[in-house]
């Protein structure tokens, strides 16, 4: 009998056949929350991921005034109308602000609030007070926000904006779109162009959504900018589906003999899909399809089929950022392939939900497979034909990416596994089981 915090994950009956939707895109919704919750007016916004960590942020805005009407579909998604605090600013919050796990919260917030001469103190849950925050609030202090207790990494953490931010130009020491975003959220209103410098592309959904709210961004590789001061102004958000759930799908259809899924109206940006690229690059049938754009994120079909036969292959580490949250279910993927797979620098994983890189490293030795670090890259030698020992408990540190790994290990493995806290997956994709099943069906 599996513990209170354990869940059984059955072997799959059937192969995963036929075509699917998928939640809405995690990184899209939480944007499309905050930067309505800024602008001037009223804007509508549809396909609204309804998970733990969205939540969040609606709950943070709500707090800091912004009147937020979203209500469940018949999809399970949230639509509805967001009306911002514009020009008069957010209000002082009569307490802190929790952003649960949720560290694109608690980081976006930041750069949001920094413009505004109020006083705010940040938190989170236990993982994210481990999180490393001076890597925003760094910038931030450049411009003139405070934060108090001074220079501290962890949250929670006391800010104070200021209404005469200055605008800078940082080199971000990694390739963060949440660093990068907070820079930018608090460039809109400073005066001048804010600057950011990034090591390799991070996902660039602020600077093609910005536009839409009436905010200048120019964006090239590795740099973008914002000139201010300006108002976001209320415009309409349509959130595709999210294509680091699509992974999880995909990757169980790669590893399951007879599979072939079709994933629609999937956010297909090149900096969110890499996962995509690796698959193809280890042999897996994997094909991308182009509808169309919401606003300027195109989007389109995901194809996965069974593949027999994959290979290892070097993941490049400027390229880590496009796949950056894919890497855990890739490095399964890796476990099932022939040869060894290596992903070049994947330091940032150790500062995610959860240190993922032990995370993986733990998973994969439980299930008999070679994994290892060097510096700062991950190794995996796979067995193809790879057999999971029976009643493998995983651990998913209450992280919902390892959560969803690890259920498709089982899945893929051909044995009933247990993965413990596999309740996270709320985080991100709640009826990612169901979905599973309504697949094998
Ligand atoms: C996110 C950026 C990434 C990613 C996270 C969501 C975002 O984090 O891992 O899940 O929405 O900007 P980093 O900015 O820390 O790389």
């Amino acid at each position: 009998m599996p513990s209170k915090t354990e869940t059984a994950i059955a072997p799959l009956a059937a192969p995963l056949r036929g075509v699917t939707s998928i939640p809405g895109d995690k990184s899209i919704s939480h944007r499309a929350i905050l930067f309505s919750a800024m602008a001037e007016g009223t804007s509508e916004l549809s396909g609204v991921l309804d998970s733990g960590d969205v939540r969040s942020s609606i709950a943070a805005v709500q707090k800091l005034g912004a009147q937020v009407d979203l209500k469940s579909q018949a999809d399970g998604s949230l639509a509805g109308t967001v009306t911002g605090w514009g020009e008069t600013g957010p209000i002082q919050p009569d307490g802190p602000i929790d952003c649960g796990n949720s560290g694109t919260t608690a980081r976006l917030l930041m750069g949001a609030l920094a413009p505004w001469d109020i006083e705010v103190t940040i938190t989170g849950d236990d993982a994210l007070q481990k999180r490393p925050m001076r890597r925003i609030t760094a910038p931030l202090m450049k411009m003139g926000a405070r934060f108090i207790p001074e220079g501290q990494e962890l949250l929670p953490i006391t800010m104070r904006g200021t209404s005469t931010l200055r605008a800078i130009t940082h080199d971000a020491p990694m390739a963060s779109a949440q660093l990068k975003t907070a820079v930018l959220l608090a460039g809109i209103y400073a005066q001048g162009t804010t600057t950011l410098n990034e090591p390799s592309p991070s996902r660039n959904h602020t600077e093609l959504m910005l536009p839409e709210y009436g905010v200048v961004t120019t964006a090239a590789a590795c740099t973008a900018s914002v000139k201010g001061p300006s108002v976001p102004k209320a415009c309409a958000v349509k959130v595709p589906g999210d294509p680091s759930s699509a992974a999880f799908l995909a990757c169980a259809a790669v590893l399951t003999c007879g599979s072939d899924i079709a994933i629609e109206d999937v956010s297909l940006n090149t900096a969110r899909i890499g996962f995509v690229r690796t698959l193809e690059r280890m042999g897996a049938d994997v094909l991308v399809r182009h509808k169309g754009t919401a606003g300027k994120e195109p989007f389109g079909t995901i194809e996965a089929r069974h593949s027999g036969t994959l290979h290892g292959c070097e993941v490049p580490a400027d390229k880590i950022a496009t796949m950056v949250d894919e890497v855990p279910v890739l490095s399964l993927v890796a476990a099932f392939a022939k040869g060894v797979t290596v992903f070049r620098e994947v330091d940032e994983l150790r500062v995610k939900e959860t240190d993922r890189i032990e995370a993986i490293l733990e998973g994969l030795g439980l299930i008999g497979v070679d994994a290892w670090m060097d510096g700062s890259d991950l190794y995996v030698e796979g067995q193809p034909g790879l057999s999971l020992p029976p009643d493998t408990v995983f651990d998913s540190k209450k992280d919902h990416r390892l959560a969803m790994t690890w259920a498709i290990a089982g899945l893929a493995g051909k044995v009933a596994v247990q993965v413990k806290n596999f309740d996270s997956v709320k985080i991100s994709y709640p009826h990612f089981l169901h979905d599973i099943e309504r697949l094998t069906r």
